[in-house]
């Protein structure tokens, strides 16, 4: 009887269904993952590994290339390496240390596989060194789940820098990571380096809470360069604002939440404010932040339950889940998804209708102020019939004044010009500036001839109103153009005051 055909047991048939190394092998590399999301797998087993420096190394430009991760964690023994290389080296089943960053015992060799089809891992445990290597191009040619062992390390690239402990994971033959391109050396250098750079930021994102957070910090370098972590709360900067945390007990654990504003953008330094945003912006990275065991795995989303809004914008909500409800929350072997249980669904569903209405009374507040301040803003914002319409105000000093010096005949048409201006708001135009980036939309600063101007209209009819000299710097101070041009704007309005009080 060959091997394939049933075999009869006391109470049940089997048959050998042993899968093809050759195709199973091969199907694991296309789960799922792109270079930013392999290097994440690799670095979490060695944060698992209790590593504090992880090392990401490439050599991107020579005949060969190659990228590494090399960390300082426990290491592995050659027994525990080899189960290691094993896909499917741990049971999903099982429950893990809640350190642990790892589920399916299957990230190494998967996320390795999407980008490179040879992986040797070199590892130092108790004074030993071990290695192996798994190679698809072998596999395919054999047909067999073997891995090749190393007892000399010198041709494994960057294997001298290994430690006292730790393990050094090396990806060659990229045919993935360099998309592709094999005879034009510099092209394919230029692709792998691109790779790398946009993977940073994910990198710098994913493990922000153990960049910060842990003592001492992990430390994680790229070629030597050691990256800054980049917490999507902006918690470093002082204006940003964190509401209660808050927590929703399931059968397996806790799920905890805690909202955050971040600051205005004029509250940041501008290269701070366009790191928090990263390539696409404040808009597309509100949202949901949700974290397993301290590791990011779903950024700035609303997960169908809001629209990033402008409104929202700066609403960041932070979920931590532990690593016990992995079941419940389907996460899968990329730890780039999850599905949310129904009850957190739900609590989530709430602070994001909370958050909501909160940010709209704020930017309503915000809107208000700026043209409804009582001392004469220049534009006054009328909502009627369901429309809200911008126009300068003619009762204004600034416009009053002047059009009192003009001769009758040139007053109505004095009014028409201020009319279409206020008419000709290019709503339109704003509006889509608005969409894109808001930050970038302003008022032209007033030029000193007409903060001098404004200045003259305005500090009569406030002296007359009866109020303080101090009080009538501030008012001025706060309100357009004078804001915006607030040094310049201080000396003009304390020239002015001291000359009017002077005159009496
Ligand atoms: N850098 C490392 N240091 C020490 N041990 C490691 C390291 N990388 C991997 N291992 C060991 O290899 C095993 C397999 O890793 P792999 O990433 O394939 O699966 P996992 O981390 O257990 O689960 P998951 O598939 O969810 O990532 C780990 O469980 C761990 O025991
Ligand atoms: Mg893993």
């Amino acid at each position: 009887m060959s091997s394939d055909s049933p075999k009869a047991s006391s109470d049940r048939r089997t048959a050998d269904a042993t899968p093809h190394a050759a195709s199973l092998i091969q199907s694991l590399r296309d789960i799922g993952y792109s270079a930013e999301t392999a290097l994440a797998d690799i670095i979490d087993n060695s944060i698992t590994a209790g590593a504090r420096k992880v090392e990401i190394l490439s050599d991107a430009a020579s005949a060969e290339p190659a990228v590494a991760v090399l960390d300082d964690g426990r290491g592995m023994t050659m027994v525990e390496l080899l189960e290691a290389m094993r896909p499917g080296s741990k049971n999903p089943l099982d429950s893990r240390a809640s350190g642990d960053l790892g589920r399916f015992g299957l990230g190494m060799k998967s996320a390795s596989f999407s980008q490179c089809k040879r992986l040797t891992v070199a590892t130092r445990k108790d004074g030993t060194t071990s290695a192996a290597t798994w190679d698809l191009d072998e596999v395919s040619r054999t047909n067999k789940w073997e891995v090749e062992i190393h007892d000399d390390l010198s041709g494994i690239p960057w294997s001298d820098m290994l430690g006292t402990q730790g393990t050094l994971v090396v990806w060659r033959s990229l045919d993935r990571l360099s998309g592709g391109i094999e005879s034009d050396h510099r092209k394919r250098a230029e692709h792998i380096n691109r790779l790398l750079a946009e993977a940073e930021r994910h990198i710098r994102l994913v493990f922000h809470r153990f960049m910060s957070e842990d003592r001492p910090p992990l430390e994680i370098a790229l070629n030597g360069r050691r990256l800054e972590p980049l917490d999507p709360f902006g918690t470093r900067f002082p204006k940003h604002q964190a509401d209660r945390p808050d927590r929703l007990e399931l059968k397996n654990g806790f799920v905890e939440f805690q909202s955050f504003t971040l600051p205005h953008h004029k509250e940041i330094p501008p290269a701070d404010w366009n790191d928090l945003g990263g390539p696409e912006g404040h808009l597309r990275t509100q949202g949901f932040y949700v974290y397993r065991g301290r590791r990011l795995i779903i950024a700035g989303s609303w997960l169908g339950m809001a629209r990033q809004t402008e409104l929202t914008k700066l609403c960041r909500i932070r979920v931590d889940i532990p690593n016990t409800m992995d079941s419940e929350w389907k996460i899968d072997v990329k730890k780039a998804s999850a599905q949310l249980p129904p009850a957190v669904r739900e609590r989530m569903r709430l602070l994001v209708e909370r958050l909501a209405l909160t940010s709209k009374r704020t930017y309503q507040r915000r809107g208000k102020k700026l043209v409804d301040s009582e001392y004469f803003p220049v534009w006054q914002r009328i909502q009627r019939d369901g429309a809200i319409i911008y126009r300068p105000d003619l009762s204004h000093p600034v416009f009053a004044d002047f059009a009192a010096r003009l001769p009758d005949e040139l007053q109505g048409e004095f009014a028409n010009l201020i009319a279409l201006i206020g008419s000709s708001v290019p709503v339109a135009s704003l509006h889509s500036d608005f969409a894109g980036s808001p930050e970038e939309v302003r008022a032209e600063e007033a030029d000193e001839q007409s903060l001098h101007q404004l200045a003259d209209a305005m500090i009569p009819r406030l002296v007359e109103q009866g109020i303080e000299r101090e009080r009538i710097a501030e008012i001025l101070c706060q309100i357009e153009p004078f804001k915006s041009a607030a040094a310049m704007a201080q000396g003009i309005i304390n020239e002015k005051l001291d000359r009017y009080h002077n005159n009496g």
